[in-house]
């Protein structure tokens, strides 16, 4: 007992950031953060779209939790709901059901009814990672095939599945083979189109070229004699994440989408990042008039306070019939506490307009960044939106090659908490994604006014006047 007493004695009270750090470098993995900023930022507190850090500086976020947070820190009823389930049923084995379980299943099946005419059923797990191995195993399951396709530029998660099914190499490198690889096929990233071509007039070459992988058998996609692709699936986000918010162009999933259903091959639709109106739809997929088979799904579900992640397949693919009692679970899965937020999170959004929210806000922000980028060529490439998913693209003095240098510059820069937000000291909280690392990902809050959204453009402004006088 006393030698308890005396552990615990040893690792409190809170420490300051130096102490803190010193056991960071010792004790904490650093494989399962990014390490970006040398040290590493400390953040104490979260409310609505600023963090503060532990001399109570605000900062304001334009990532919110590369948004799993998109209904705002501590939203009151999000976070409501959650201190009565705690107080309720706070923990259950999945073996048993509660309702909450099941009327958050009822609520996004009828909703996939109502937008694509298609019944289904919901499967749930927690991390967006777990969901797409769940996903792999419906799809293997239903088709008795392994191969997937998947874009260049996608990322799917971290684990063995997962990573076998993300483009970056450098996921995989260190960690063997473990999973059938995708196939990766170039993501209409017409910016910097893969083909070199220009949008208003390629007639999406890119199409046409996947396309062609199964004009003869020699293509080695296709058997045309059984009538049957080696491909099971193709996964794809609707709109790149991880990858830089890449919008297609709108005729792109249709097109790609008519391929795939003359092939026999499943569209599995990773939402995890742009669900939940990120990109100004329930579902992001819905932007472009498609009905995937599989829509997984994670992050911003329970606002980020509870993990739960999940996906819904058609039900040929999953009936009971088919995917027994059993195929693949884990403890936590469906657990109460993620489950109570998710359904209020999803009573919340039936409730209220996100669409009209998303989009009016959305068009303002990309307004103000494009104004920006006028005003800045030398820094700023490329600009897009869609809904309140916008990319900020740092380029070099041509307006094109990439400038991951002073992309990483603005962040750290931004970390210092050292902005002005008319006259209060403020800090920006970025996220940088991109094939090159060169694009700021801005995922703002759904509550940001648009005095707020100023404010943030104010501040990124700041930015590149610090970060690149010479270029202003
Ligand atoms: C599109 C997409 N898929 C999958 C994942 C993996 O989700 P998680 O980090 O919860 O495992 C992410 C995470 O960023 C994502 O953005």
């Amino acid at each position: 007992m006393s030698t308890a007493i005396s552990e615990f004695e040893s690792i409190a009270p809170a420490m300051d950031e130096r102490e803190l750090l010193e056991l960071e470098r010792k004790y904490c993995s650093w494989g399962d953060t990014v390490h970006y900023l040398d040290p590493p930022k400390f953040f104490e507190r979260a409310e609505g779209h600023y963090l503060y850090d532990r001399e109570g500086t605000p900062y304001l976020d334009l990532q919110m939790w590369y948004s799993a947070a998109s209904f705002g820190y501590g939203n009151q009823r999000l976070n409501d709901v959650l201190k009565d389930q705690i107080d309720k049923l706070p923990q259950l084995a999945c073996q048993y059901l509660h309702s909450e379980k099941v009327e958050l299943a009822a609520a996004i099946g009828r909703l996939n009814e109502s937008k694509f005419g298609l019944e289904g059923r919901v499967h749930f797990n927690v991390g967006g990672a777990q969901a797409i191995e769940d996903s792999l195993k419906i799809v293997r399951n239903s088709t008795g095939k392994n191969l997937v396709f998947a874009f260049m530029g996608g990322y799917h998660g971290r684990t063995l599945g997962a990573s076998a099914i993300t483009s970056s190499y450098r996921y995989r490198r260190r960690f063997g083979h473990f999973a059938d690889r995708a196939h990766f096929v170039p993501f209409p990233y017409c910016f910097r189109c893969p083909y070199g071509k220009k949008r208003e007039t390629c007639e999406l070459y890119c199409v046409d070229q996947f396309a062609k992988n199964f004009d003869t058998e020699y293509n080695s996609f296709w058997d045309a004699k059984a009538g049957e692709s080696e491909f099971a699936a193709f996964y794809a986000e609707p709109i790149q994440a991880t990858g830089g918010y890449v919008i297609p162009p709108r005729e792109y999933f249709p097109a790609l989408k008519k391929i795939l259903d003359e092939r026999n091959i499943l569209l599995v639709d990773d939402e995890i990042q742009m669900g939940f109106y990120r990109a100004g739809k329930f579902w992001a997929m819905e932007n472009f008039d498609v009905e995937p088979d599989i829509i997984v799904f994670g992050k911003a579900l329970t606002n980020g306070l509870n993990p739960l992640s999940g996906l819904w397949a058609r039900e040929e693919l999953i009936s009971p019939e088919v995917f027994p009692p059993g195929s693949t679970h884990s403890t936590f899965s469906s657990n109460p506490l993620g489950t109570a937020v998710g359904l209020e999170a999803v009573r919340m959004m039936e409730e209220e307009n996100y669409e009209e929210i998303t989009r009016r806000k959305g068009a303002y922000f990309l307004a103000q960044i494009r104004e920006l980028q006028q005003r800045y060529p030398k820094v700023i490439g490329d600009t897009d939106g869609m809904g309140m998913a916008l990319r900020i693209e740092i380029c070099g003095e041509d307006g094109f090659e990439p400038d991951r240098e002073l992309t990483d510059k603005m962040f750290a820069e931004g970390m210092k908490g050292d902005l002005d937000a008319r006259g209060r000291r403020t800090g920006l909280v970025l996220d940088v994604g991109g094939y090159y690392k060169n694009v700021f990902t801005l995922a703002p809050c759904f509550d940001m006014t648009e005095a707020e959204i100023d404010i943030g453009v104010e501040l990124f402004e700041q930015l590149i006047r610090r970060c690149a006088p010479e270029r202003t």
